[in-house]
């Protein structure tokens, strides 16, 4: 498995690509990989000639008082996962290889960044839409793989590719979840055993929501969102290791208010457990 620091490195690399005819898949990760980024990498070398996993903590999308330096790391395990799943290289820039001393250009998003993770991310996805910005600037894929588990930032980045026309097509992935129905992700690292077990209430609220939404669909009575949301938010607060952030049902992908809930849609929320901050949803299309 080849690693490379080196911007100048991996743009060689996609070149030979190129010239031997050979498409490409790109995953961006911020490293500390998963079975749900495994999955994502597996998809990627299923339709891809050659595949690249971007790990890079990019410190540009966490706000000052947020997980930037015990984010965790651990490139070696990394690089296992990436072999087993089938990468041909992992880019694993610096910081300072990414941002220079004068960096001063951003991309920024007017819609879809508001509400949801925006409202207690103010920064957040100008650091996102920036970094994958550069990222496929640098790696030219003919496809990128993210997971649904954000599902924020899969409808910012489609619209970010769509509104500046990237050559790129983006490809959204489900999530992976432990046997007891949580989302896999780095941040659950951080959780104790208590709020390990306190964990669980998030998938099993959206399972109610869904469950409420399946249901509606069935008797053909439409419920509202604000129904489906008051159901979440009660089976949430009936665990008292969790504190919610936001639980929301909005339209998918265009993330807009809704009132009823007869159209393609996402409910998502985000939930303290202690003091880390889990996010989960579903998409119903
Ligand atoms: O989802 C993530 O891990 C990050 O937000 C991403 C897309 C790799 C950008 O840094």
């Amino acid at each position: 498995m080849k690693i490379t620091e080196k911007i100048d490195e991996i743009r060689n690399i996609v070149s030979e690509w190129r010239a031997a005819g050979l498409s490409v898949g790109l995953v961006p990760t911020m490293g500390f990989l998963h079975e749900g980024h495994k999955s994502l990498i597996e998809r990627a070398v299923s339709s891809n000639d050659r595949v690249i996993v971007s790990d890079f903590v990019n410190p540009m999308q966490f706000g000052p008082s947020e997980d930037l330096g015990s984010y965790p790391r651990d490139l070696d395990q990394d690089e296992k996962l990436c072999e087993s799943a089938g990468a041909d290289v992992i880019f694993h820039p610096a910081p300072s290889e990414m941002y220079n001393d004068d960096f001063s250009s951003f991309v920024d998003m007017t819609t879809l960044t508001g509400g949801l993770c925006g409202r207690t991310r103010p920064i957040h996805f100008r650091g996102v839409c920036t970094v994958i910005t550069k990222l496929l600037n640098i790696t030219t894929p003919d496809r990128a793989y993210f997971g649904q588990k954000d599902a924020q930032q899969l409808a910012v980045i489609m619209h970010m590719v769509s509104d500046l026309n990237f050559d790129t097509e983006i490809i959204g992935c489900p999530s992976i979840r432990e046997a007891d129905g949580l989302a896999k992700s780095s941040r659950n690292t951080y959780l104790s055993a208590n709020e390990r077990a306190a964990a669980t209430i998030l998938s099993k609220a959206l399972g109610e929501g869904r469950a409420m939404l399946g249901s509606a669909v069935t008797s053909g009575s439409p419920v509202t969102a604000d129904a489906i949301t008051a159901t979440i938010r009660k089976v949430i607060e009936s665990e008292p290791l969790a504190k919610i952030d936001y639980v929301e049902a909005v339209s998918w992908p265009g993330l807009e208010p809704i009132e009823t809930a007869d159209g393609p849609l996402l409910c998502a929320v985000a939930v303290y457990i202690g003091k880390t901050r889990l996010i989960d949803n579903f998409i119903s299309e």
